[in-house]
């Protein structure tokens, strides 16, 4: 359960145990977060949907590397209040998009491209190391010494990653598949990030990708309880600044932040 939650009105904690295989129920007191509002996130999620639709998947990929960089960008520039909610937007956003790559993009990526097995391979390896990184950073307390050099021994992971995919891997997609094989990943990718888990789960197996589709459908439910619990940034602001992201991939080969860091600073 997310350490920022105030806990005052009574509701039912659901805590799944994956080593013991077990869930377990207890009553406990929940109040709902001054900042959860139910509505601007449905506003985020159905903007993203509809400039989503009908995308290749090449630049649906870069628009959230894009999105993720801008992400991490205000995490490093903001208040230790605001750099917690930040840390938990990036989480969610880097969960989404590594789960839906790796049952979509991935799979494709494995049957068709050149060396598509030796890919697969690097790519899977470098996603369990993110989500292992991730879960530390999940857990961590913002104001503990160490949280911000974890943060950044994950991003550094994350973007090294991030890099070889935009110079490298997409590149060779677009020139392995058509303009309606790439829009019809697309469609399934963006499908895809509403339903996945929405935490880093290290301990689900990536490869064979039914396997973890069929578990990531089972938890994906728990984690979007758990995410009501969670203190996120303004999801307006995070709405327009996935739509500047998708934009900016419609129109680039390439990721970069856009967020001015001279905005917000500690
Ligand atoms: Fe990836
Ligand atoms: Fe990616």
């Amino acid at each position: 359960m997310d350490p920022n939650l105030n806990r005052n009105i009574t509701g039912t904690e659901g805590v799944c145990d994956m080593n013991k295989g077990q869930s377990t129920f207890q009553s406990v007191k929940y109040s709902m977060p001054n900042n959860l509002d139910s509505k601007s996130n449905l506003n985020y999620k159905m903007t993203n949907y509809q400039e989503s639709k009908d995308q290749p998947i090449d630049r649906l990929i870069i628009g959230d590397h894009t999105l993720v960089r801008t992400i991490y960008d205000k995490f490093k520039m903001c208040s230790r209040k605001e750099a917690n909610e930040w840390r938990n937007q990036l989480i969610y956003e880097i969960a989404r998009h590594s789960v839906s790559e790796e049952l979509i993009l991935y799979p494709l990526m494995r049957k068709r491209i050149p060396d598509g097995e030796k890919w697969y391979q690097d790519s899977i390896q470098d996603h369990q190391k993110i989500k292992e990184l991730l879960q530390e950073v999940q857990s961590m307390d913002p104001s503990s010494s160490d949280f911000g050099s974890k943060v950044d021994e994950t991003m550094k992971v994350l973007l090294s990653h991030i890099d070889e995919e935009e110079i490298q891997l997409l590149p060779l997609i677009r020139k392995t598949f058509s303009e309606e094989e790439l829009i019809s990943a697309g469609n399934s990718f963006v499908r895809r990030k509403f339903i996945v888990p929405t935490r880093p789960h290290s301990s689900i197996p990536i490869d064979p990708p039914t396997l973890e589709g069929l578990l990531g459908l089972l938890i994906a439910p728990i984690d979007k309880f758990r995410d009501l619990f969670t203190s996120y940034p303004d999801q307006d602001k995070v709405a327009e600044m996935s739509r500047e992201a998708t934009s900016f991939a419609q129109n680039s080969s390439r990721s970069k932040s856009m967020w001015d860091s001279s905005q917000c600073r500690h």
